[in-house]
């Protein structure tokens, strides 16, 4: 048995685990959910990830970066989509809108819109993200990675590597999202980090950009002109 004194004090910290939602072992739970999401469920996911693109872009952008937000309810179901977003850096002029930046601008106005599905407080926001895992088409840089740590994310599921994406001739910083979320233990969160979701398939969106002989991504085609992958569609409307 534990002294009284010890008793309270865990009481205590029980306590404010309830009403904050945060402790040291927060990531426990995520840690065994993690381990048991099938990877069918992953890769759904991350092919929402992928149909982002066309969807906030186009179906072969220069920077294909998309990123779905997911919630998952429980380990045995799919989940609930909360928002996606893309790369939108080259389209805006915002040189921060990698695709995870621009999902989580656009979750947090999703749940917080007063007219929307969710209709959270900017606090509740802030707390739902320790719910979320983030589905994205490549590993994070370390401004995202540093971004998804601070969110709190319970997860966060890449498909391409930094590593070949710096193959492919990409200008990257040379610092892997492990590293960022190794160092970021002082932060009250745990994110469970998992790589090389559809990378078979995600890599050609990637392989294009900085190489001549980069085939284009299925339904893409280069453009002799511009040497850029363009969809059928987008090629015949430029020929107008
Ligand atoms: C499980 O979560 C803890 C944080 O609560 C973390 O320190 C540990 O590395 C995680 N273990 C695995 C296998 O992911
Ligand atoms: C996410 O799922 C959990 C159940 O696991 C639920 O309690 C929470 O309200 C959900 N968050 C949102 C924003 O729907
Ligand atoms: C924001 O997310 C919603 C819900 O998934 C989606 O319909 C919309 O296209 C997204 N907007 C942007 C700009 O990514």
């Amino acid at each position: 048995m534990w002294p009284p004194v010890a008793r309270a004090s865990f009481g205590l910290m029980i306590l404010i685990t309830a009403l904050y939602g945060v402790s040291a072992n927060g990531g426990d739970h995520a840690n065994s959910s993690s381990s048991t999401i099938s990877p069918a469920t992953r890769e759904h996911w991350m092919q929402r990830a992928i149909q982002a693109l066309p969807e906030v872009v186009s179906p072969c952008p220069f920077g294909a970066f998309g990123t779905a937000i997911v919630n998952h309810t429980s380990t045995t179901e799919l989940g609930n989509l909360i928002c996606i977003g893309a790369n939108l850096v080259r389209d805006i002029g915002n040189p921060t809108l990698h695709g995870e930046i621009a999902a989580i601008n656009n979750c947090t106005a999703v749940l917080t819109a007063p007219d929307g599905p969710y209709k959270l407080t900017a606090t509740e926001a802030l707390a739902a993200y320790k719910d979320f895992t983030l589905y994205t088409t490549a590993e994070p840089c370390p401004m995202c990675a540093t971004a998804i740590r601070h969110a709190g994310f319970r997860e966060c599921v890449y498909a391409t590597s930094i590593d070949t994406l710096i193959e492919y001739g990409w200008p990257q910083l040379d610092l892997r999202s492990k590293e960022i979320f190794e160092r970021s233990t002082r932060l009250k969160s745990y994110t469970y980090l998992l790589g090389g979701v559809l990378e078979s398939q995600t890599n050609a969106y990637f392989r294009w950009q900085f190489n001549d002989d980069g085939a284009c991504p299925g339904g893409c085609e280069r453009d002799e002109g511009s040497g850029q992958c363009l969809s059928g569609l987008f090629s015949v409307h430029n020929d107008l």
